[in-house]
């Protein structure tokens, strides 16, 4: 049997679940594929017994340009293909996954089960919203062996658990991910470099998932299509991006 993992990571968190449910189906002795959907190669889908689909969650819904990509992108199966999507978040709310199953449907995949695990937050340009501490993020990681084991086993036998928010969640959820994902970025797209420490090494360019940042004599330049994923500033080798002007802390990414 074989496993496609299909996932949206702007800072590492979505992509070590990911990781962990490869490592979870391989000890089930189920062949496991993992891709990005920055890759510029489509997947087989034929070839593929269960569909893994991963992002993040922003503005309370999952992170848009996974749903452009399962539109635009992923190839229509022959035959109907089970469908595991999950979300990580910083809080321990419910998603709604409505859409996605709509989406997938096209496709030909029957989303059986959708879950949300809390990991930590990686928003942390806005001096508001605290970083979650170490030992919430060790909880968060522990649950999620559980979790994760009891949702693959589940998904295994064909159980359909698929979370919901409730109606006020569905609406609230689809609205504040679409309208957010286009609005924040009007307002809030406040990154420049710090000349001082810009080593000029691209990286930030080369890394954006949305091709948002040019390079100007050889320092970045900061456009206005931001998914505001924060990867610009976490990848950068000296803390070189600046929000509000401002040096911001690099979200550790988690190490399997
Ligand atoms: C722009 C933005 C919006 C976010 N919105 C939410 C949110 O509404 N609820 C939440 O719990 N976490 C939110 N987060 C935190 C992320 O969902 C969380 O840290 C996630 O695990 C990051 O995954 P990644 O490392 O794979 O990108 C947001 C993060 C960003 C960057």
């Amino acid at each position: 049997m074989k496993a496609l993992i299909i996932y949206f990571s702007g800072t590492g968190n979505t992509e070590y679940v990911g990781r962990r449910i490869k490592e979870e189906l391989e000890h089930r002795k189920i062949e496991a594929t993992l891709h990005s959907i920055e890759k510029d190669t489509l997947p087989e889908m034929n070839q593929y017994d269960y569909l893994f689909v991963g992002a993040p969650k922003y503005y309370e819904y999952p992170v848009i340009p996974i749903f452009d990509y399962l539109k635009k992108k992923l190839p229509i199966a022959d035959k109907e293909i089970p469908v595991f999507a999950f979300v990580t978040e910083a809080s321990t709310s419910k998603t709604s996954f409505s859409e996605m199953k709509t989406i997938l449907k096209q496709k030909n995949g029957r989303l059986t089960t959708a879950k949300t695990y809390s990991i930590a937050n990686n928003l942390l340009i806005f001096d508001i919203i605290k970083p979650t501490d170490e030992d919430n993020k060790r909880k968060n990681l522990n649950i999620l062996e559980h979790l994760l084991d009891k949702d693959i086993t589940e998904f295994l036998r064909g159980e359909i658990t698929i979370e919901d928010p409730g109606f006020f969640g569905r609406a609230m959820g689809k609205a504040s991910g679409h309208a957010f994902t286009k609005i924040f970025p009007l307002f809030f797209m406040r990154y420049s470099a710090d000349k001082k420490e810009c080593i000029k090494c691209e990286k930030c360019a080369r890394e954006c998932p949305v091709d948002n940042i040019q390079m100007k004599d050889g320092y970045p330049v900061f456009g206005k299509k931001c998914l505001c994923c924060t990867r610009c500033i976490n990848q950068c080798p000296t803390n070189a991006v600046l929000y509000n002007k401002k040096h911001k802390v690099q979200y550790s990414k988690l190490n399997a």
